[in-house]
């Protein structure tokens, strides 16, 4: 939930005279904590070893709150830091319970993501000792206990302390420390929660992603649950909770710098919106060989084991579990396997019925969502068979999955998914082709026209993206409406309730997606004169019952003063009669329609937002990642 980043760089004058190497801590940590804002942005702060020991500043709210308290009481140059943005959990954001905790008279700062479940009872034994707590945050216990067994049982061995200490805290965290008798050395360790390692020359980083070091190296080390790490100018050591020595799996991040930045639109999500065609390129690149057959580089389950599935549940949250029950249709059509979607918080307190041929699917932009990160762990204490849908590489759900299925949609900054969305969804794709080809339940031929179909995706996209002036108009005419609705059908239903699920998380505007069927049931009853209301028509070339019935739940709102406005495939003339508003999207095969029909939804949700003059890209009360359950 919070972003983390550390820095070590050879100083001036090194004992082995090397030349100055590497860069301030401080460029280096605020660099790191810009990028890494959209983890969670309460409050902020850093902490630098200078040659007075530990120097801190820590603000509540935005970053450049920070900025403005380093500019009136600006820190010492220093090679050696911590950095941490805050997603509030224990204590609300304030200065006290900002991040880093400096604790033993100054000799030691912590800063820590996640959440420590046994902190009461450390922090009560504590106080026994004598100990005086400042704020109410898990992290400043766990900063305490550090110093405690540092002086106690570590003998001033940090490394030491930070293995002992890490062996008594339960739930979720990732702790980086830095002390007075240890210059040029960041020691870290993780739980249940994210770390990598940034390789540099004569300098080395840790973040909780590799966005928090991305400027400065595209060289990382995934740190694996339970270890902990130890960096310096020169190298870096991981070791296990009990000090065994691990070695580290390096890989180099595909992202360079530019493609966090907004590239001249007014937010992330807009850039990322207009990401969408190259994200679905991206994500079917090398997918494939020329006859079509798919080639899944990750996908780490034998084949004859795949071949054995007879269900497969789908656990995402938000957005992602939108992209499962797109996914839903497509991977039960095309490869008849009973797939059930759920809601990862939901799933393991239902006793759901899993065998060794269950294969469960996670849906996850992040990859840290705690939610979903717990499910697929009770789904393989199960004995199911996990695999991971995931968009950022060396995060911790595909680490835990026995398969892995990375989207390329590269960094999604705003809080809003939506090319990270679409991405899902073509990986999902992906995925129930590749069974259907295991299987045999498709021709070699028919996947290759549902891929050649999926490659001409991205051009759709991008016409649509090339005519959102009308969209955007309509937009901006409505951000003083009150409650908007959403309606779809088949695999319109799940566009339906992404759009009121953007409109709800970036306008905080009151917004319900319904399935159109269901309208009779109940919801109609919310129609009265001037109600807005989208509907998602699935195309006049598939099955034409269910066009034609959704084209008359159109006239059923109509005729009782909705404003219709109707995303429908171009040429489709039926709807026009009871449109207010009609935006066409390119013809596709319907299983691939929710690929452009949510397009237009996600621009008028970005639109709206700004004209209320809201941040779009960090929108209240939410993180891009829910590292909490
Ligand atoms: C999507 O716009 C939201 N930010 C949210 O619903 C998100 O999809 C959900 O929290 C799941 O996140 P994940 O994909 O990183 O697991």
């Amino acid at each position: 939930m919070c972003g983390i980043v550390g820095y070590v760089g050879r100083a001036q004058g090194s004992p082995d005279g090397a030349q100055p190497h590497g860069h301030s801590a401080l460029d280096v940590l605020l660099e790191g904590l810009r990028r890494l804002e959209y983890r969670g942005y309460d409050s902020a702060g850093v902490a630098v070893l200078t040659d007075n020991g530990v120097e801190s500043r820590k603000k509540a709210g935005k970053l450049s709150n920070l900025e403005a308290e380093l500019k009136e009481h600006p820190l010492p140059e220093s090679m050696t830091g911590i950095g941490h943005t805050r997603w509030a959990t224990h204590g609300g954001p304030t200065d006290r319970n900002a991040h880093p905790h400096v604790v033993a008279g100054g000799s030691l700062a912590v800063i820590h993501n996640g959440i420590i479940e046994n902190f009461a009872e450390h922090k009560a034994q504590l106080i026994a000792d004598g100990v005086e707590f400042l704020s109410e945050t898990d992290t400043e216990v766990a900063a305490a206990l550090l110093a405690k067994v540092y002086e106690t049982e570590a003998k001033g061995d940090l490394t030491k302390a930070l293995q002992l200490t890490s062996q008594r805290l339960e739930g979720a965290f990732t702790l980086l420390a830095i002390h007075k008798d240890h210059p040029g050395v960041v020691v870290a360790s993780r739980r249940n929660s994210p770390l990598v390692i940034g390789l540099g020359e004569g300098e080395n980083f840790l973040g909780s992603d590799v966005s928090g070091f991305i400027d400065f190296t595209k060289r990382a080390v995934e740190l694996e649950q339970d270890q902990v790490v130890t960096i310096t100018p020169e190298s870096f050591e991981i070791t296990d909770f009990a000090g065994n020595a691990a070695e580290g799996k390096e890989f180099t991040v595909s992202w360079d710098a530019a493609a966090a930045e907004k590239d001249g639109f007014p937010s992330f999500m807009e850039k990322e919106i207009h990401d969408q065609p190259e994200a679905v390129l991206q994500t079917l690149l090398g997918r494939s060989d020329i006859e079509g057959r798919l080639t899944l580089d990750e996908m780490r389950i034998d084949p004859e084991e795949l071949k054995k599935i007879d269900k497969i549940i789908v656990l995402a949250c938000g957005t992602s579990a939108y992209a499962g029950h797109v996914a839903k249709y497509a991977i039960e059509t095309w490869c008849r396997i009973p797939t059930e979607v759920e809601l990862a918080h939901e799933f393991r307190y239902r006793e759901p019925i899993i065998t060794p041929t269950t294969l469960v699917v996670s849906l996850s932009q992040s990859g840290e969502t705690m939610d979903t990160l717990m499910a697929v762990r009770y789904a393989k204490e199960q004995g199911a068979r996990t695999m991971a849908i995931c968009n950022t590489n060396g995060s911790t759900i595909p680490r835990e999955s026995d398969a892995v299925l990375y989207t390329h949609a590269g960094p999604e900054i705003a809080v809003a998914s939506t090319k990270a969305f679409l991405a899902q969804i073509v990986a999902a794709y992906l995925l129930g082709l590749y069974l259907a080809q295991l299987r045999g339940n498709k021709f070699q031929g028919e996947i290759k026209d549902i891929l050649a179909d999926l490659g001409k995706i991205p051009a759709k996209i991008q016409q649509i993206l090339d005519g959102d002036s009308a969209i955007k108009e309509l937009a901006r005419s409505m951000k003083d409406a009150e409650s908007v609705l959403f309606l779809g059908r088949h695999v319109g239903f799940p566009v339906a309730l992404e759009g009121a699920l953007k409109l709800k998380e970036i306008a905080y505007i009151h917004a319900e997606g319904f399935a159109a069927g269901e309208l009779k049931h109940g919801p109609i009853a919310l129609i009265e004169e001037g109600q807005p209301v989208f509907v998602v028509v699935p195309s006049p070339r598939g099955r034409d019952s269910l066009h034609s019935k959704v084209v008359s739940n159109i006239q059923e709102i109509r005729a009782r003063g909705a404003r219709t406005f109707v995303i429908a495939e171009e040429g489709d003339e039926a709807v026009k009669a009871y449109a207010e508003q009609v935006f066409s999207i390119p013809e596709t095969q319907p299983l691939l329609a929710p690929l452009l029909a949510i397009v237009p939804l996600q621009i008028f949700a970005a639109e709206l937002a700004g004209a209320k003059g809201y941040d779009v890209d960090q929108p209240r009360n939410l993180a891009k990642s829910v590292t909490v359950e």
